[in-house]
């Protein structure tokens, strides 16, 4: 469905994406997980075209997305839509409007001048609201929405492109632990009940476990882990993090204490089993 071949990215001397190759062969939640300045935005900016890759191949329906122009690239970009760590929303238009605005790539430029949608999508726009349980937010501006609702708004506004693909860059990383869970179920659910793919990059090592069918770890640009959460071991985590300054990070370290304590508690599980 869907095939990265050696996709690079180069910033002067700095290789951001090095030779990352990955494929898809069903729809997935997949999550990318790695510390910061490993190179997952770039990765998803330029799944997205919102970066030019420097080489590289991304084969989707039989054909390279980074040969596309003008309109095919607009179009590839409403076929993966995107979410941001910071939502952006436009703060002060209400939030039925910032969801049709997921709309404009088909619309004319005198019917988005003047603001005038087809009844059609305005209804569209709250029915996917309702789904994510914001319909009653629809007339208030998106400003007065808390966090997590902002990001709701926001995965709205992805949906109305009807997305095949939805691509993530730190979804949660401004929530408080609720809203984060409340984000990433949202998620999970669209995937599981539209088929969508999901590909987030995450911060924490157990969002990715909990929500993803498949995690990718990056470390300096590449790709060093690809498999299933089961698969994703401490020892696998710490080589992906590396074993040194951002293994203090709350959120990581947090992570994999975690990780190693539901390891240790299945051993000792099995070891009682095992003396039975
Ligand atoms: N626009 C840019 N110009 C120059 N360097 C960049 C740019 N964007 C990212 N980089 C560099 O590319 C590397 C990967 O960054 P990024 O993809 O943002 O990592 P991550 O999302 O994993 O934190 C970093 O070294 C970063 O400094
Ligand atoms: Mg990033």
């Amino acid at each position: 469905m869907f095939a990265v071949n050696k996709l690079t990215k180069r910033f002067g001397a700095n290789t951001a994406c090095d030779h990352v190759s990955f494929s898809v062969a069903a729809p997935k939640m997949i999550g990318i997980i790695g510390r910061s300045g490993a190179g997952k935005s770039t990765l998803l900016r330029m799944l997205n075209r919102l970066t030019d890759a420097t080489s590289g191949e991304v084969m989707h329906d039989g054909r390279d997305i980074l040969t596309l122009k003008g309109a095919e690239k607009r179009a590839w970009q409403s076929t993966c839509a995107m979410i941001f760590q910071q939502f952006n929303l436009v703060p002060r238009m209400d939030v039925v409007s910032n969801v049709l605005h997921g709309t404009l790539s088909r619309r004319s430029t005198l019917a988005t001048l003047f603001n005038l949608y087809p009844s059609s999508d305005i209804e569209q726009a709250i029915a996917i609201l309702d789904r994510l349980g914001i319909a009653d937010h629809a007339p208030k501006r998106a400003e007065a929405l808390s966090g997590g609702q902002q990001q709701r708004v926001a995965i709205a506004r992805a949906l109305m492109q009807d997305p095949q693909i939805i691509l993530a860059d730190e979804p949660i990383a401004s929530l408080d632990p609720m809203n984060a869970q409340v984000v990433m179920e949202a998620l999970r659910r669209i995937h599981e009940e539209d088929g969508r793919m999901v590909i987030a990059n995450l911060h924490t090592l157990d969002t990715a476990r909990r929500y993803c069918d498949r995690v990718i770890g990056m470390r300096d640009g590449r790709i060093v882990f690809d498999g299933t959460p089961e698969q994703l071991t401490t020892g696998v985590a710490r080589d992906i993090y590396g074993a040194d300054a951002s293994f203090s990070e709350e959120a990581t370290s947090t992570s994999l204490e975690a990780l190693e304590r539901s390891e240790a508690a299945a051993r000792a599980i099995r070891e009682a089993e095992a003396a039975v």
